[in-house]
């Protein structure tokens, strides 16, 4: 891939949740995508969930279904490995295995030309690790979406010492010009940046839901109509500075320090929740009112939902 131009053919490899979605995005952009998996069975499975999200951006006025034609002309599955050969950058979204993923990312090598970008999109596994079969460790990275891809703007890029900067800037540009936010995530950690955020959020929430505090239901209210809310136009820096008037984080610090301390000395360190903890949430699910709707109607709701707010905060025209 050139330093400066965009890819104009890419490839997903892996075609299940993440990759159908990531394809689906590619093509909306404009972008020629071929959709390779190992599975023939995932790969139809693939094209049938690609055609209903876009039939839910059709139903939720992001596309017509005119406009919509030529996004799906520029999806073109493959079950050979080979017909990737031409692209500039390879999304790998293979199963979450290290031993799958080097062997896939090593046979994506063998296919593609040295210059194009290899990127996975792997949530938990090190990107040095993942690296270990390359010939060319320099031109891949981990670009870690979130779920939906085509529709959550956030991908977080993770670089090994092994990196390029040369890949790191294409690919920022690459997801720039796809309209998403890249974030650069400076060292390998488990669960990047925003997985570690959420796995403390999960915990107090099963933590508070064990102790009989807070309903399921009521817990789920707290980010839909409270957190949720403030934290969709504005971060928690942001968010705490505006709330102690012109003085900042620091009279933040200060006034709330204590109190803050008081909060964290109060709750649960645990790494595993507690059994009573994984029952009762797994008891409630169903009674939630979007989840008892049934899987395929929840997310049919939640993306509807999705794409009213990301067009509201800009991010879908
Ligand atoms: N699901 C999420 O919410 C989410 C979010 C962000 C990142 N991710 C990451 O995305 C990746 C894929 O996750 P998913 O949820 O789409 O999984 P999935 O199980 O839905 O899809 C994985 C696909 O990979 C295919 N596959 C396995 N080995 C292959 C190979 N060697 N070559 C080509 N295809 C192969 C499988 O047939 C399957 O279709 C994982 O690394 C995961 O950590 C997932």
């Amino acid at each position: 891939m050139k330093s400066t131009s965009l890819p104009k053919k890419v490839a997903c490899v892996g075609a299940g949740i993440i990759g159908s979605s990531w394809a689906l995005l590619f093509a909306m952009k404009g972008v020629e995508v071929f959709v390779y998996d190992a599975d023939r069975a995932s790969l139809e499975r693939s094209k049938t969930k690609i055609k209903e999200m876009l039939s839910s951006l059709v139903g939720n006025g992001v596309l017509t279904a005119r406009s919509a034609v030529p996004v799906l002309s520029r999806i073109s599955p493959t079950d050979d490995l080979k017909g990737i050969s031409q692209v500039d950058y390879v999304q790998e979204s293979v199963t979450e295995n290290l031993a799958v993923k080097v062997k896939a990312l090593r046979e994506i090598e063998c296919e593609v030309s040295e210059t194009s970008i290899i990127a996975s999109s792997t949530s938990g596994l090190s990107i040095s690790a993942l690296q270990r079969g390359l010939r060319h460790p320099e031109r891949s990275l981990v670009v870690h979406p979130f779920n939906p891809p085509h529709l959550i703007p956030l991908v977080e890029l993770v670089p090994s010492e092994k990196t390029s900067e040369r890949t790191v800037a294409a690919a920022r540009r690459f997801m720039k010009g796809l309209g998403r936010e890249p974030i650069l995530v400076k060292k390998q950690l488990p669960g990047l940046a925003a997985n570690r955020i959420q796995a403390a959020i999960f915990r107090e929430v099963l933590n508070l839901l064990n102790d009989g505090v807070v309903g399921m239901e009521d817990l789920e209210k707290v980010f839909t109509a409270g957190l949720g809310i403030r934290l969709a136009v504005m971060g928690q820096f942001t968010t705490f500075s505006l709330a102690t008037g012109e003085g900042g984080l620091g009279t933040y610090f200060e006034c709330y320090g204590p109190h803050s301390s008081s909060i964290l000395k109060t709750m649960e360190t645990w790494t595993e929740p507690p059994r009573s903890a994984k029952a009762k949430a797994v008891a409630g699910e169903k009674e939630l009112p979007v989840l008892s709707m049934g899987h395929e109607e929840a997310l049919r709701w939640r993306d509807a939902k999705l794409i009213k707010l990301t067009r509201s905060l800009g991010y879908l025209s």
